[in-house]
């Protein structure tokens, strides 16, 4: 079993990358949020098209809106990192951005290919659903594995990158003209996943934040989709937390 021998190498040596990474909780990681968004939306995706009823018209629609909207954030995401992050790098540590920028214009071909697939199960006939969804459900799942993967390197090895060559105010200020750039569509589709993936203390800091900081509507639309998405549990103590 050689493949299953070279995988568990593989993940060994993923896990003690991690580690060095923790050291500094007290840093500015300005992948951790919308990795948790990704990474909740990739699984959301994955497990709409494994579960689906290909004999269902409405529910083959909602998971190829889910996959669609799934699609939209990954690319905007790797197009921020190449804009923002990436550059910032580069300006400071040259060189140390290539492996990733490469992984990144494989993703962007797979997203291509997984929009491709996804526009097939749209418009197949239902007697030939079943074949396009199992072929779609694999390709997406191991879109999801390389993404993983992938966000791992960057929260390790960029990150180390990042908090070498930046202080805490610059990243947050890089941060911050991230935000900018965004339109209100586009980070009401981050935030719908972030919210219910963070811990309920990065919730109620990122609420309290806003409260202070963002325009009434728009916190107003943020504490709404917190309630939508947000676990019950969860949004007690954002409530509680909000209130106090
Ligand atoms: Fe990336």
């Amino acid at each position: 079993m050689e493949f299953a021998v070279a995988t568990a190498h593989e993940v060994g040596k993923l896990a003690a990358a991690v580690r060095p990474a923790s050291v500094p909780p007290e840093r500015h990681d300005i992948y951790a949020l919308i990795h948790k968004a990704l990474r909740a939306a990739l699984s959301d995706a994955m497990l709409a098209v494994g579960r689906l009823d290909t004999s269902a018209t409405e529910e083959v629609n909602d998971a190829v809106g889910r996959i669609r909207d799934l699609l939209d954030l990954c690319q905007d995401h790797l197009e921020t990192e190449n804009a923002f992050i990436h550059p910032a790098m580069e300006a400071r540590r040259p060189g140390t951005t290539r492996r990733v920028a490469d992984e990144h214009v494989e993703h962007a071909a797979s997203i291509a290919r997984l929009r491709s697939r996804t526009g097939t199960l749209a418009r197949a006939p239902a007697t030939a659903r079943d074949d396009v969804a199992a072929g779609l459900y694999r390709e997406l799942s191991l879109f999801v594995g390389e993404n993983l993967v992938h966000m791992n390197e960057e929260e390790t090895i960029h990150n180390r990158v990042l908090w070498d060559a930046y202080s805490d105010d610059e990243l947050a200020a890089l941060e911050g003209a991230i935000i900018a750039h965004h339109p209100p569509a586009a980070m009401q589709r981050a935030m719908r996943w972030m919210l219910p993936a963070m811990t309920p203390a990065q919730r109620v800091a990122m609420l309290t934040r806003m409260r202070i900081s963002a325009p009434a509507p728009a916190y107003a639309a943020v504490l709404a989709l917190a309630r939508a998405h947000v676990d019950e549990g969860g949004w007690r103590k954002l409530e509680r937390a909000l209130a106090a």
